[in-house]
């Protein structure tokens, strides 16, 4: 039977299914000594075959894994690091915590780097790219790899919308010197907070390890808010989210019962204590269970994409492209159309929580431009999108009648 009270949700543990909610169950009760690291391992031997990279390094979110590529990398204080507006303040506050100067380059007509603008926006200082694959959508690599190679910069992948996707049969992730994923609640797999770095280069991995060995772990007491979140999520928020549900979300959050995806100290460019750390044992067997499941993820992904683009194509929205030999993932499914946000709030109203990355540049939106380095004006593009973007959810929870739910709700609202 349908519960009028759960949404249709893009967000609040999208990927999570009864096994995970079990595990994180039990994980809560468990024992763990603070020495093991067995499960961490495994993931890291795990993923690194999945990739076909020499080495993977586990952390405790994709923010800590680039802090960790970026220290390894030992660039001079002050170098820049290309990347692309229309991202979250997530990719660009490791850049600043490392003492290095984010450039902002305006995204394409798909949301990711413009190779254009990024020829234009490098400068003497340049010394790093960060290609992300928006949406699981597969950034233009040839174009992005060669202009690396010309002006003799380093690639780094921020794979954290992407793990799966292919450009020309090669997996994302795999044409830099490093690259980065994340395991955050809302990413192709999640364990609430996780993520990981990979890297074929000797030197850097060396670098990397020894990073992670001295950055240690962080608290019990954060390990155990991740391990709450699938299961208040499961048993209790989402199954009375329009009554009850949306007011205990914010109260388990206000008294640290569970953990908020930013930290209000990141808005304003600040690191909180919990980063940068490794990941915690019983959350790499949460991200493992997850990994088990990546295929059939990424398919039931692909199927939703695929009826979103039947059902839409013709109409008022703008949908994205699919240029050949880009295998995408669709992390969500974006759309553009004008009156985004009245339509969204709409939704809201009727129990379909639609996404809204990204509404700014640099997102959230209450994050402060100033803090993060980016200059009105500077990123047309990514200006634009920013006032017309929607995003459909594409995860494991949505089936093909929740998905044409949406579809519904999209034609009518004018
Ligand atoms: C584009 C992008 N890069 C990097 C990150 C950082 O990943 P994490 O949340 O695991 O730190 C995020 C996630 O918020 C993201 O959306």
């Amino acid at each position: 039977m349908v519960n009028p009270f759960r949404p249709i949700s893009i967000s609040l543990s999208p990927n999570v299914q009864s096994d995970d909610v079990k595990l994180a169950f039990s994980l809560l009760f468990q024992r763990v000594r603070p020495s093991e690291n067995s499960e961490g391992l495994t993931l890291q031997t795990e993923f690194a075959k999945y990739l076909g990279a020499k080495h993977a390094y586990a952390f405790n979110s994709g923010r800590s894994a680039l802090m960790a590529i970026l220290a390894a990398m030992e660039l001079e204080n002050g170098s820049e690091v290309l990347l692309q507006a229309f991202t979250c303040n997530a990719a660009v506050n490791p850049i600043r915590w490392a003492g290095l100067e984010p450039v902002f380059v305006d995204c394409d007509q798909n949301y990711n780097l413009s190779a254009e603008d990024l020829k234009k926006k490098i400068t003497e200082k340049s010394r790093v790219v960060m290609v992300q694959h928006t949406f699981g959508l597969p950034a233009d690599m040839d174009e992005i790899v060669e202009i690396c190679r010309r002006n003799n910069l380093i690639l780094i992948e921020d794979c954290a919308h992407s793990l799966g996707a292919e450009y020309c049969g090669r997996k994302v992730g795999t044409f830099g010197q490093a690259a980065f994923f994340s395991f955050g609640r809302d990413k192709m797999i999640s364990c609430v907070y996780g993520g990981i770095a990979v890297t074929n280069d000797e030197r850097l991995g060396q670098k990397i390890a020894a990073y992670q060995e001295k950055i240690g772990y962080p608290t019990k007491d954060w390990t155990r808010q991740q391990l709450w979140h699938p299961v208040l999520m499961d048993k209790i928020i989402l199954p009375s989210y329009s009554i009850l549900g949306k007011h205990l979300l914010v109260l388990f959050q206000w008294f640290h019962v569970l953990s908020k995806a930013i930290h209000w100290k990141e808005k304003r460019g600040l690191a909180p204590d919990y980063f940068p750390k490794r990941l915690p044992d019983k959350l790499a067997v949460l991200a493992l269970n997850q990994f088990k499941k990546l295929e059939k993820f990424n398919e039931h992904r692909r199927k939703i994409a695929e009826l979103y683009y039947n059902k839409l194509k013709g109409g008022d929205c703008i949908l994205p492209a699919r240029p050949s030999g880009r295998k995408a993932v669709y992390l969500r499914f974006a759309i553009r159309r004008d009156c985004a946000a009245k339509m969204i709030k709409k939704a809201w109203r009727k129990n379909l929580l639609l996404g809204d990355w990204y509404r700014t540049p640099v997102d959230p939106f209450d994050t402060l431009p100033e803090t993060m380095g980016y200059k009105k004006g500077s990123c047309p593009n990514a200006e634009a999108f920013a006032g017309k973007i929607i995003n459909l959810p594409t995860h494991i929870n949505i089936g093909e009648s929740e998905a044409r739910k949406i579809l519904t709700f999209i034609k009518q609202c004018k």
